[in-house]
């Protein structure tokens, strides 16, 4: 335990400028709720509750809190739960992103004012485990992360079906008049089969196995779904590890390395992952000083093929990756690609884990986790381009993306912003042809603010109705994890910052090349100056509360969307 703050109930105590007084009426507050000495002197887990009825990812949470609780006490400790904010993506206006620092500031002060020798973080949904992960790694106290786990598929008409892949599909196929109003009411009961986190290889997904490759779960804790006794059993083996973790007082930046956050990254190419656990990983990494390179991301990328065959890139669900085998499958076959010396929250290496997968010979041949060899494609799920409309850079999922629209040049037909976007969509007079460039403004860190999964723009509907499936869409904006077609996102420096995107015009021709790794507007220097001159962006700013921390601190997309103040120094940067 940490001697110089004392351990148990009593370290950080509430300051009365006596000590042994606030020890004093400690005890006799948690005594009132009926606890033993005997308990009270068991090390302390704090037991992060993330159960909300605005959340059904974590409807699974008294199960798990039980299980647990039950880990806990068989390896000797004592388990106190609490609470933090818990975000939905389907409940959090503007945007869950916009909540996800406030998340993690909740989650680093509670684990920080309260007494706890280790603790267990649950969380599943999108933006809640990069939460937890950020603000675990500020606290910089033992911690374990337990995934809610995955949602089951259910079934329309003798269609597998899963959120939210296919809702975007169905939703797209209303759009085009090929689905009727009943069909979809009828889509939308299936969609969500059970509590649990989105079914694809979504953001959630992706940070349940960034989680595990990182070493901080319990090995096997990403994938198994929600309702099933294996996540139950990886709930109890959580609670036991954060025992183990408080007796060995290990934090995660004792095991979290440059290596460890690389060997995220391989896996997050390696899996298809959304292009969310990019920034999410920036963000996470910046907390404990660690820059993460996108140049080496992006070489990383050419190196690292996709073995994991998941919707939206792929055919299978989460509950087919566990069944699978999981990340220790996935790992195994990614072997030769990873730091095999990084460490984990138990004190074992990766390597070791994955040694100890291959002696128990659970390895069994399948389609969905495949080799090296054999992979789903030859290339990393993400590229990271660069040029004049993105100096600091932006990214675009090849394995989600149409091949034949990798390398183009179109004309730009531009959105300045969500509301501009919604009115003209589908207006049956807008000037648009399939091999225009759709972009889409202000829906940056800073501008929406929050910035919205709003990058996948919808096909005009005119063509739509023609059957046009996929254009190239640009935007300052993020995309669901479970999206899918030609989209460039995360443009940095965003239109709302000043950045090149803020001046493009409709009409302009932009180029397109995933093998140069470029997104090049082509218009000359001069015209890009007069029209820079001609109209200078105000910045968004708001005038109290949370908005105005947010608009002042946040950074762009290659910081994580972090605020400035919450990175360690040696990653820390000025907001633009
Ligand atoms: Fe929670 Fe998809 S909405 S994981």
């Amino acid at each position: 335990m940490r001697d110089s703050e004392g351990s148990g109930l009593d370290q950080g105590l509430a300051q009365y400028g006596d000590n042994a007084f606030s020890s004093f009426l400690r005890k006799g507050f948690i005594k009132g709720a009926g606890y033993s000495d005997d308990a009270l002197n068991r090390p302390v887990i704090g037991v992060v509750n993330t159960g909300s009825g605005f959340n059904p990812c974590h409807g699974n949470m008294p199960q798990l809190l039980e299980a647990v609780r039950r880990g806990v006490m068989l390896a000797g400790g004592l388990a106190v739960d609490f609470p933090t904010i818990s975000i939905h993506e389907s409940f959090s206006s503007p945007t869950s992103m916009f909540l996800r620092n406030l998340m993690a500031m909740d989650t680093e002060e509670m684990i920080r004012a309260q007494p706890m020798d280790a603790v267990v973080l649950i969380g599943g949904c999108d933006k809640t485990v990069p939460a937890q992960l950020m603000g675990a790694c500020s606290a910089d106290r033992p911690a374990v992360q337990l995934i809610t786990g995955s949602m089951l598929t259910g079934s329309y008409r003798g269609e597998r079906v899963g959120a939210c892949s296919d809702c975007r599909r169905f939703w797209a196929l209303y759009r085009a008049d090929q689905l009727g109003e009943t069909a979809l009411a009828e889509v939308n009961e299936q969609l969500v089969a059970s509590v649990g986190t989105c079914s694809v290889m979504g953001t959630a997904s992706t940070m349940a196995i960034l989680a595990e490759v990182l070493g901080i779960t319990v090995a096997g804790g990403a994938s198994a779904p929600a309702v099933t006794a294996d996540r139950m059993r990886i709930a109890e083996a959580s609670g036991r590890m954060a025992v183990e973790a408080a007796r060995t007082q290990r934090t995660p930046s004792q095991f979290l390395s440059r290596r460890s956050f690389e060997n995220a990254a391989r896996v997050l190419l390696a899996i298809g992952g959304s292009t969310n656990g990019l920034i999410h990983l920036c963000a996470v990494a910046g907390r404990l000083g660690i820059d993460l390179d996108l140049h080496a991301f992006d070489a990383m990328g050419r190196e690292t093929p996709v073995l994991v065959d998941l919707k939206p890139s792929g055919r299978y669900y989460m509950e087919d990756f566990h069944a699978a085998g999981g990340v220790p499958a996935l790992l195994a076959a990614l072997r030769p690609l990873l730091h095999l010396d990084a460490l984990t929250v138990s004190g074992r290496t990766l390597g070791a884990l994955i040694q100890s997968t291959l002696d128990a010979k659970r390895l069994f041949s399948q389609t969905v986790i495949r080799s090296l060899r054999d992979p789903v494609y030859p290339e990393g799920g993400l590229a990271v381009l660069r040029g004049n409309l993105a100096p600091a850079g932006c990214v675009i999922k090849p394995s989600a993306a149409s091949p034949h629209l990798l390398e183009h040049e179109g004309r730009a037909l531009v959105f300045e912003g969500l509301e501009d976007l919604a009115r003209r969509i589908d207006d049956p007079s807008l000037d648009v042809l399939p091999g225009d460039i759709l972009v889409l403004k202000n829906i940056g860190p800073k501008g929406a603010p929050g910035m919205p999964e709003a990058g996948m723009l919808p096909i005009p509907r005119k063509l739509a109705r023609e059957g046009v499936k996929d254009m190239v869409r640009i935007s300052d904006g993020r995309m669901s994890g479970t999206a899918s077609g030609t989209i460039v996102l995360h443009v940095s420096p965003e239109s709302a910052a000043g950045g090149p995107l803020a001046w493009v015009r409709s009409g302009d021709r932009i180029r397109l090349s995933v093998r140069r790794r470029e997104l090049l507007w082509l218009v000359d220097d001069a015209e890009i100056e007069r029209r820079r001159a001609s109209a200078p962006i105000e910045a968004p700013s708001a005038s109290r509360g949370y908005r105005k921390l947010y608009l002042e601190q946040v950074l762009q997309a290659e910081k994580g969307v972090d605020f400035a103040f919450l990175r360690a120094p040696s990653a820390a940067e000025t907001p633009r």
